[in-house]
Formats: structure tokens, sequence, C-alpha cells
């Protein structure tokens, strides 16, 4: 699915992929036909599983990768034959490799050196690029003799230390602890803000996807299934892979019924009917995936008020603290999960008891049909 996002207007738009294919091999298409506008001053980041052509394309916009087809602009202009040091782009990876011989500070004047600003300037900006990363202290310090999250710091300093219109980040994050990583994403967006600048994000965690970013680009197999806002992203899937990537999803398999403006019919394996959505269906007798968020249904009294009602039966418990997941039998599923926050659990629920359940017609998206073999 090829996608050019139109919504922004051209004077906005900072990198523009144009038909962008990439294979190694000279056969298999590892990007397949990029087309995507990315915005000035946007916190745009690339999100998919491993291998789905996330780093080809950065490397592309970074200039160590050349497109097979297709162009890529910066600023209006091609940069298909600009070698990446003269694209004006920082850049932090995972492995941020500072230059272990050099103190903090010469790491963060290097970028300056070799761009030819003189001495007091570059001490200047070394300063003030410190100070925004709250290392001020650390100046005369080796990278061997920080820690892991400081060290991504100065690598994040260093890539905005020449004041580039956009910077890329790939899996800047992969290496640190769960609790450094979480702080780091804030400290990222919280300067991304301060500054400004562009920056294209690449990741396969979708909790950072979701906490960081202005919009997301979801790819597989070479190709962006979609891309949106956070939100849009969890509330409004486009189709089956992005609804089963993008946080929890119940999927029913059936096929459609009857189709009406945008709601339609879908009828299940054992002939139950349940109203939904129409957002990627076929025509009437095609194979349908309906999807449905664990917290979107509801049991017991609550379901009353549901369009679509039937009755689960109680398989497990799973308790997280603050709110319970249920595993249920439901529609010939045995894995159908119901999240309720903890306060809301009938405390008299157990295991083999029978409820009624229910969602509303605007909770449930029929979409394309998912081979359960995947
Ligand atoms: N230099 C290369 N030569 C040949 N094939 C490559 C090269 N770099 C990447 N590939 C292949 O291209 C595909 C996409 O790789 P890419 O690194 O872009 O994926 P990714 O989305 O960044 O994945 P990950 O999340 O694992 O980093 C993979 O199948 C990979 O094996
Ligand atoms: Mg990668």
């Amino acid at each position: 699915m090829s996608q050019v996002d139109s919504s922004a207007g051209a004077s906005d738009v900072l990198v523009s992929f144009r038909g962008v294919q990439k294979s190694y091999d000279g056969e298999n298409l590892i990007v397949k036909d990029l087309n995507l506008d990315i915005r000035k001053g946007e916190f745009l980041t690339l999100l998919g599983p491993s291998g789905s052509g996330k780093t080809t394309s950065l490397m592309m916009l970074a200039g160590f990768e050349t497109p097979t087809a297709g162009e890529i602009q910066l600023a209006g202009r091609s940069i298909n034959n600009v070698p990446p040091h003269k694209r004006d782009i920082g850049m932090v990876f995972q492995n941020y490799a500072l230059f272990p011989h050099m103190t903090v500070a010469e790491n963060l004047a290097f970028p300056l050196t070799v761009r030819g600003l003189n001495k007091s300037d570059v001490s200047d900006r070394v300063k003030r690029v410190l100070s925004m990363v709250q290392l001020d202290t650390f100046a005369q310090r080796y990278p061997a003799q920080l820690s892991g999250g400081q060290q991504q710091r100065v690598a994040l300093a260093r890539a905005l230390v020449f004041e580039p219109q956009l910077v890329l980040m790939d899996e800047p994050l992969g290496a640190l602890d769960k609790q450094l990583r979480e702080h780091m994403q804030m400290e990222i967006k919280h300067l991304h803000q301060r500054l400004g600048v562009t920056v294209v994000y690449v990741t396969h965690d979708q909790g950072e996807a979701l906490t960081m970013s202005d919009r997301v680009a979801v790819f597989h197999q070479g190709e962006i299934q979609q891309i949106a806002p956070p939100r849009t992203l969890y509330e409004e899937p486009k189709n089956t892979f992005v609804a089963n990537f993008i946080g929890e999803n119940n999927r029913l398999n059936g096929r459609l019924h009857s189709h009406t403006g945008d709601r339609c019919l879908v009828e299940l394996g054992r002939g139950e009917k349940v109203e939904a959505l129409a957002v990627n269906v076929g025509k009437p007798g095609e194979p349908v995936t309906l999807s449905i968020r664990p917290e979107r249904v509801s049991l017991n009294g609550a379901s009353e008020q549901c369009v679509n009602r039937f009755s689960g039966r109680v398989a497990e418990f799973i308790y997280l603290g603050d709110h319970v997941r249920v595993r249920l039998e439901v529609c010939g599923k045995n894995d159908f999960f119901v999240k309720q926050p903890i306060a809301e659990l009938d405390p008299g629920l157990a295991v083999g008891d029978v409820v009624p359940l229910g969602w509303q017609v605007e909770h449930v998206r029929a979409l394309d049909p998912l081979l359960e073999a995947n």
C-alpha cells in the first residue's frame, strides 16, 4: 500500500520520499514504494517488526544507502547525489560509538571542527549543548567514565551540536535498561519540543513510539501500512496488521453478510452475527477479521446497553495490579481477553462462570482477513 500524505502543505514539508525503492540484491525489494512527507519540526517514528525496512529507509535519508529507484528531497531539493556529510543531518545510533580516546568536550567539538568553526565558537557551542543535556560538569571525562545513559546523552548532544535541521535516531535507547530508557524517552521528547528540530526516530518498541511521536509510520515488509498520530493508530487501525501490531487485540474471523454505509454485518463461524464498522472489507461472502480492543468489552450488566451481545465462559484471571485481564471463551475462541479496571471487577466472578458480555458497534472494526497461521 503506497501512501502520499496530502494533508501537509508543500512549505511545511522538510523531507519527501517519492516512489523510493531499495533492493540489495537486485531481486527482492526491501523498501517497496515509499511515498512519505515528513513535516518541519515533527517527531516522526518508523515502527515495525524486525526486517521491515526501517533502518534501510533511514540510511537512504542519511545518505549511507542509495535508493534503487525514486527520489528523496530535503527542503525541496533532491539529495540523491548529495554525500552524507553535506546533508546537514545529525545522527544517533544504538551503539552510539563516542570516540573513546577523546573527552566529552572533544567528542562534541569534533563535528564543529570538521565544519571549520573557529575555536571560540566551538567552545561556546559545546558549553551550550552540554548544559542542554545536563552534563556541564562532565566535559573532561572520557566515555568509559560515564554511565550508559550519560553516554547516550553525549551522543545526542553530538548529533545536535552543529544545529542540524534534521536528526535521525535508530534505536538509540536499545542498549539501556527499562528505567533509563523511559527516562531518556521523556528527555528526548522534551528536547525536541524545546528545539523544534525535525526528528525521524526508528524503533520496534510500540510503547516508545506511542509515547514520543507526533506521528508513527507502521512498516511491514517494506511498506507503510498506516501513518497517523498515536491515538488514531490505536483507536482506528486501517488493517489487521496494524490492529495486531499496536496494542492488544481480539480477533474474530467471519464472513461479510451485508454492508450498508459505514456499517456492516459479519457472520461468525457458528452463525453468530456481529454489527461492526466496515473499515476494510470486500464483498458479501468474503472473509473478514473483526478487531475488538480488550478494554472495549463490557461484562455482566454493563453489556446490556451493547448492540453486540454474547456470552463467555471465564477461563483465567491475570492480575496486573491496577487492572485484571480476564481470558474467556467467546464465540468459539478460547483466547478472548477482556480488560477490567480492578475497581470494576465483580469480586464474585470465578473461573468456569458463564457471563453476558458485549461491545458497541463503534468499537468493533471489520478488517481484512488474517490467516490464523500468521
Ligand atoms: N547491507 C545489506 N545487504 C543485504 N541485505 C540487507 C542489508 N541491510 C539490510 N538488509 C536486509 O533488508 C531487510 C530490511 O532490513 P532493515 O535493517 O532495514 O530492517 P529493520 O526494519 O531496521 O529491522 P530491525 O528492527 O531488525 O533493525 C532485512 O531482511 C535485512 O536482512
Ligand atoms: Mg533496524
